[in-house]
């Protein structure tokens, strides 16, 4: 039987991971969204670009959430994005009535499925989504840590002129100014990248990795990034659906990881078919830790703001 996979805000973010999904076959998608003909019209021309794409997969839209019973997948990407200078935290209150809006109901027709939620500000959302659901966190899953560690592994392919295959990167702690681009993680065909950049220009590109954000919204002016964003979600999709044990950085619920509980933070984990199969635990530098424990001390002031 074919996998389904609903998303929930038919947007920039929501419509371009049903594209990347629907163009790798990986499922059946279901577009929803509270605009009415927008998910219906973004679903239909998906639908018709199949024949062109050679891909069998089935895209709908709707306003109704009973036609996306019984998904194996529901990504999330209702809300508002930012605007220049808005911070992601600037979208706590809006965004968390409309997670308070929409987990009930996805809940409601697919008990079952793993929730992947992408809306902003994203750790403090994806701790919402854990407690409304009342799932267990392997199968809510915060997107965040893949799409910084794409804007850090481009950036770094970028400065050595280097395939973007050779580069793994890892970004941990929460999706806002205070992530963790870890370098000393950050390889170059298994070579350290402290040993191939110099310091003062690794900094920039562990800044501009912490500004890729704000640098997308500069441009654009009347939203934030998507493109990336989606096919981050779509990594994090595939590795669920073709039960991959992938390891990526993503938003998890910690119990006492890290140092940390009770709380949403970016850390690598093992993504299978089970949703999160395992939380890597890696070492850290006393300064790393440190990082992290900032990181983590702002997601916990937003998440205190909304009570979750
Ligand atoms: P968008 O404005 O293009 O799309 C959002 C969609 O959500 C709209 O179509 C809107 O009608 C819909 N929506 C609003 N309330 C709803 C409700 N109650 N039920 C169903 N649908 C509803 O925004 P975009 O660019 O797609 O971004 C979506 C969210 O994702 C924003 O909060 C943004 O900040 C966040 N984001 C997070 C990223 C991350 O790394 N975690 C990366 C990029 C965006
Ligand atoms: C981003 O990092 C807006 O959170 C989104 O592009």
């Amino acid at each position: 039987m074919r996998k389904k996979v609903s998303i929930v805000g038919s947007g920039n973010v929501g419509a371009t991971a049903a594209h990347w999904i629907a163009s790798k076959e990986l499922a059946d998608v279901v577009l929803i969204d509270i605009i009415e003909g927008v998910p219906q019209g973004k679903g239909l021309d998906l639908l018709e670009a199949m024949p062109i794409e050679k891909r069998d997969s089935y895209v709908t839209g709707t306003n109704d959430y009973a036609d996306t019973a019984n998904s194996d997948i529901v990504v999330i990407t209702a809300g508002i994005p930012r605007k220049p200078g808005m911070s992601r935290d600037d979208l706590l209150n809006t965004n968390y009535k409309i997670m308070a809006d929409v987990v009930g109901k996805v809940v409601k027709y697919s008990p079952n499925c793993i929730l992947i939620v992408v809306s902003n500000p994203l750790d403090a959302m994806a701790q919402a989504a854990y407690k409304l659901s009342g799932f267990p966190r392997e199968r809510v899953i915060g997107m965040a840590g893949v799409l910084d560690s794409a804007r850090f592994r481009a950036f770094i392919a970028d400065e050595l002129k280097v395939s973007v295959e050779n580069v793994t990167a890892f970004v941990l702690g929460g999706h806002g100014d205070t992530m963790v681009p870890l370098s000393r993680y950050s390889t170059v065909a298994g070579i350290p990248i402290t040993e191939l950049i110099a310091p003062d220009r690794l900094a920039q590109l562990v800044q501009r990795t912490r500004d890729g954000g704000a640098e997308i919204v500069k441009y654009l002016k009347t939203g934030s990034a998507y493109y990336a964003p989606s096919a981050a979600s779509t990594e994090m999709v595939e590795a669920i659906l073709k039960d991959k044990k992938k390891i990526l950085p993503c938003a998890a619920y910690l119990e006492g990881e890290y140092g940390i509980k009770g709380l949403y933070v970016g850390v690598p984990v093992k993504l299978g078919a089970k949703g999160i199969e395992q939380i890597i635990q890696i070492k850290l530098t006393a300064d790393e830790q440190a990082a992290l424990q900032k990181s983590a001390d702002a997601v916990k002031e937003l998440v205190g703001v909304i009570g979750v």
